[in-house]
């Protein structure tokens, strides 16, 4: 497994890769590695000869510099889970390498940036996309992967590409979960153990909603009372939106219909002693309408 660390080196390495017919799948993370990561590791090895990983902790997706420095960082750890798993390269770019001095330019998807993540972490999808178009730039990939789990990241990303006209095919991957069925994240380790017990009330709400759609359920707003409801169950959990938006555009839905719809939920919780922040998970689902019900 080779380690890169200039923009230049893998540029060379995807154009000898590239020219010797071999195709490249590209993995873009923050590190701190989990199964969810490791699974679009294996997504990327069934679309490519290749599999190439990114390990950046980009800071300009941060907006507390708090958060920024609580991020985990385990480059030893994280190397040796993506030889285990396979990963013929790791790009691990400094700051200064990605970020020049004067670094002044900024991919900005306008709308789809706005709603859910976006209005509780303003410029949040700006330090995404303005880095994600960096690390294709850079590793020239044929494919790359994202999580399900960040749904609006990957609705975002999939934007981007599409009106930049990038030369790469975009997969999305469904959510690793624990074994209570709470999605897989670098911030769990930083519940406190009642906030971790808890947590598992997010896929609980969106089960729920689940089952009342199924059963023919098209009100949003008896689902949002709802999911709120069953939220509300865990004592620790705040929330901070809970919203059904259209799938593609993101839109605000109001009501469900024939088409589907997506609920996305971010809820806070109380983290362990000594850190005063409440941290912040996100869950989502497709919520599908049931077939042929008639109101
Ligand atoms: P990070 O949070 O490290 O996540 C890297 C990728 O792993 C993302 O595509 C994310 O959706 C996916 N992922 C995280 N948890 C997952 C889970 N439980 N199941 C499936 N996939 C999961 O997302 C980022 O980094 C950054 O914003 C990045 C795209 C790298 C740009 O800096």
């Amino acid at each position: 497994m080779q380690v890169i660390e200039t923009i230049r080196a893998l540029q060379l390495l995807s154009e000898a890769e590239r020219g010797a017919g071999q195709t490249i799948a590209l993995v873009p993370t923050m590190g701190a590695l989990h199964e969810g990561h490791l699974a679009l590791v294996d997504a990327a090895r069934a679309r490519a000869d290749r599999v190439w990983v990114s390990i950046f902790v980009n800071p300009t997706q941060f907006n507390e510099p708090s958060d920024l420095d609580a991020y985990p960082r385990q480059l030893a750890t994280d190397l040796a889970a993506c030889r285990e798993r396979g990963v013929d390269v790791v790009f691990h770019p400094s700051v200064e390498e990605m970020y020049p001095d004067g670094a002044q330019t900024v991919v900005t998807v306008r709308e789809l940036s706005q709603p859910l993540c976006g209005a509780s972490r303003p410029g949040h999808f700006d330090g995404v996309t303005t880095i994600v178009s960096k690390l294709l730039l850079a590793a020239k990939p044929h494919v790359a992967v994202f999580g399900e789990k960040d749904y609006q990241q990957l609705a975002i990303i999939r934007r981007m590409v599409s009106d930049l006209g990038f030369d790469v095919e975009i997969d999305g991957v469904p959510t690793v979960r624990e074994p209570d069925r709470v999605a897989l994240s670098s911030r769990n380790v930083r519940l406190s153990d009642a906030s971790r017990a808890q947590a598992c009330v997010l896929v609980a709400a969106l089960d729920a909603a689940e089952r009342a759609v199924t059963a023919g359920e098209t009100s949003i707003e008896r689902l949002l009372f709802l999911v709120r409801n069953e939220i509300g169950k865990a004592p620790l959990a705040r929330i901070d939106y809970v919203e059904l938006r259209d799938p593609d555009s993101l839109s605000a839905v109001t009501e469900i219909t024939d088409r589907a719809a997506l609920l996305a939920l971010a809820v806070g919780f109380p983290a362990k002693d000594g850190d005063s922040e409440s941290i912040r998970l996100i869950d989502n689902r497709v919520l599908r309408p049931a077939r042929g019900h008639v109101d």
